[in-house]
């Protein structure tokens, strides 16, 4: 969700006036990937790098956060969205933690889409805490080395009841990953459009879908194989 900052500046505001115009687009994006039968949306909402900015801005972030999660608990409910999240999530401010934890467990029988907040959020910081986790397995002798492949490793992610990214979005012109779900987007198709995120709606969500639905997704294989598999299935 890029590009608040640069919102806010072309109107002469100051950065959280962006952040606070973003949350239009998050609803939007929710309710469009929703409709088109999406199973899961995943918004990088704040990174580990992010709490480097200005205090105030980190706190009014953290505000929003805790302030909007409260408020769309019954449009979560009405629509059928499961909240999750993923980071290191004990860094956020306990009253963040403490709202996430209450929304989370409201929303847990919810099964139209799940929506993951990334917070404190930073791929290099997942993966090394999922080795961490498997090395600690591996010494306690409850795994052995050679039980170790993609499907452990992906259990052992923030993201372990999640599919693969199949797109991936980014807003506001910049072409970089950013340190976000790096394993999980081996396969992604990616996406890139100038849209600053508070503008982006429903109609800019579908066009990312269409370009998408428009590629071909190999995963290595060739056009002529994937025709042939094409043709059985047929
Ligand atoms: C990136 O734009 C945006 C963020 C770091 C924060 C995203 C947060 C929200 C959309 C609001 C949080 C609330 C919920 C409910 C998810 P930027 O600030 O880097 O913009 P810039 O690149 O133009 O400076």
């Amino acid at each position: 969700m890029d590009g608040n900052g640069r919102w806010a500046k072309k109107q002469g505001m100051a950065r959280i006036f962006g952040h606070r115009n973003a949350l239009t687009a998050v609803r939007e994006s929710v309710i469009a990937a929703s409709e088109i039968g999406a199973e899961a949306i995943t918004l990088y909402a704040f990174s580990t790098e992010n709490w480097k900015r200005p205090k105030l801005e980190v706190d009014a972030l953290m505000t929003l956060l805790t302030k909007s999660l409260k408020k769309e608990v019954p449009d979560f409910m009405k629509n059928g969205v499961k909240v999750n999240a993923i980071g290191k999530l004990n860094d956020l401010p306990d009253n963040a933690q403490q709202t996430l934890k209450e929304v989370i467990k409201t929303t847990e029988n919810n099964s139209k889409i799940i929506l993951t907040f990334a917070l404190s959020y930073g791929s290099r910081e997942e993966i090394t805490s999922c080795i961490k986790k498997i090395a600690e397995k591996v010494e306690n002798k409850e795994l052995s080395i050679n039980e170790i492949n993609d499907c452990q490793i992906q259990q052992h992610l923030y993201t372990h009841n999640l599919p693969d990214v199949d797109l991936m979005i980014r807003t506001s012109g910049e072409q970089r990953l950013s340190n976000y779900l790096l394993w999980q987007m081996a396969y992604a198709e990616l996406y890139f459009t100038d849209v600053l995120w508070p503008d982006f709606r429903r109609e800019d969500l579908y066009k990312a879908v269409e370009t998408y639905q428009n590629r071909e997704r190999r995963f290595g294989k060739t056009s002529e194989q994937l025709d042939g598999e094409h043709e059985q299935v047929t």
